[in-house]
């Protein structure tokens, strides 16, 4: 088979830019290890920046995300029974989307199908061959029938698990890492959000979240022991304990109801630089990890997109490299940012195993100056809602 970019992942980074470029005439073919529906079962992020949008309106992809995800103009952030709240639209003049990764991913699949995209599931043994040369080959199996790709260029969108990363030499590469001292676990409940906005709580008991898919559809997150299982946790312990880490007034309107999802995501930020190798670039988690606080895993990886999109485009429009060789430079220098923000909220948000009371004084009184002052809320904001491409 050949095609001019050989897609690795089908997970959201993958589609979009898959779907992006099917609208300039640039073919594309997309490898998934996974079925579909598998695919469609991982509950993951749930807010959109404006960036995210428009790509997803570039891909031709937005209608259902326009008439269903829910824009929110602000968040709040409890600490004990104090709670304020951070205002997007003064302090940027723009909103986020509340719209889950599962419809994101929805959309992507159906407008792939709906132009006959090529995607491969169940590939298995995936091997990247010739990316420092200028005729990149892509073996898989399917079905224990061994398979092969010619193209021009590799994306490689396959999380953090996945291959590609691998496939960059070890004297090339260089990895970033930080694992923190817990997780998060999350239920999905048929039950109306507890608030209209998302409540980001620290609480002696560890951080809570208050999320939604819909008005329907809540999104919970309590921090957990990086050894908990999600069956440890019945819905009554779940429920209990998130009542127990936000304010009584919230505690007490919370509408409880069985778990649909429980899951368990563990805390990391990771970045492996650079991001391309000859032919082969990394998008998305396949590059970087950042902790969820603050959402911005799904976008960062649309930033990616956005960079890799446009290089190709470039190349292929123009017949300029300029795009492909500034993608690592580009991408990194907004995924640092990305880190940066996610790992300063994670920490002024989370119950630390070695905190000392010195260290416990010094969040409060930075959630204090959150609180107070409006040049850190706007800092927070500009982040939040993301930072320009
Ligand atoms: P992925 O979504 O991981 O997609 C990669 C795809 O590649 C997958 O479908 C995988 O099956 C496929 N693949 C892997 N290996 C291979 C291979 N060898 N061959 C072919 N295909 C392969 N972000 C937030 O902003 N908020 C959240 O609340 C949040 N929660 C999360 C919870 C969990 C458990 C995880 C893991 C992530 C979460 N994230 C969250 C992060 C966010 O979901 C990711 O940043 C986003 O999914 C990145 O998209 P991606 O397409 O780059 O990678
Ligand atoms: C969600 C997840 C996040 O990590 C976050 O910061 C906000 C919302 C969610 O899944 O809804």
């Amino acid at each position: 088979m050949k095609t001019q970019v050989a897609i690795i992942g089908g997970g959201p980074s993958g589609l979009l830019l898959s779907q992006l470029l099917h609208t300039r005439g640039i073919s594309s073919v997309v490898l998934e290890r996974k079925t579909k529906q598998y695919v469609l079962s991982r509950i993951r992020a749930g807010v959109l920046e404006q960036g995210l949008v428009g790509l997803m309106e570039e891909a031709g992809c937005a209608a259902r995300l326009h008439a269903e995800g829910i824009e929110h103009d602000g968040t709040l952030i409890s600490y004990g029974d104090e709670m304020f709240r951070v205002d997007f639209i003064e302090h940027t003049g723009k909103p986020v989307m509340v719209y889950g990764q599962t419809e994101v991913t929805r959309d992507l699949y159906d407008a792939r199908e709906k132009v006959g995209g090529q995607i491969e599931f169940n590939v298995e043994d995936v091997v990247i061959q010739g990316a420092d040369t200028e005729a990149p080959k892509v073996r898989y199996t399917v079905d224990g029938q061994a398979r092969e790709i010619d193209c021009d260029f590799v994306a490689g969108c396959d999380g953090f698990h996945g291959v590609s990363r691998q496939a960059i030499p070890l004297e090339v590469r260089r990895e970033y890492e930080k694992v923190y001292p817990f997780g998060w676990l999350g239920i999905l409940s048929d039950t109306p959000p507890v608030n209209n906005e998302l409540i980001y709580a620290n609480s002696p008991r560890g951080f809570a979240l208050c999320s939604m898919r819909n008005e329907k559809l809540s999104r919970y997150y309590i921090q957990c022991s990086s050894s908990d299982r999600p069956e440890d946790w019945t819905d009554a312990a779940f429920w209990q304990e998130l009542k127990r880490r936000i304010p009584d007034e919230q505690a007490n309107k919370l509408v409880t109801g069985p778990s649909i999802e429980k899951s368990i995501a563990p805390l990391r930020s990771f970045v492996t630089e650079p991001m391309r190798w000859g032919r082969l670039f990394l998008c998305g988690d396949a590059a970087h990890i950042v902790p969820p606080t603050g959402a911005k895993g799904l976008n960062t990886a649309a930033s990616d997109v956005h960079y890799l999109y446009n290089g190709l485009r470039d190349f292929y429009e123009n017949n300029s490299t300029n795009g492909i060789d500034s993608y690592s430079e580009k991408a990194l220098a907004r995924v640092w940012k990305a880190e940066r923000f996610s790992w300063w909220f994670s920490s002024l948000m989370h119950s630390y195993p070695d905190q000392t009371p010195f260290d416990l004084k010094m969040q409060v009184a930075e959630i204090e100056f959150l609180r107070t002052n409006k040049a850190a809320q706007q800092a927070m904001a500009e982040n939040y809602v993301g930072l320009p491409y």
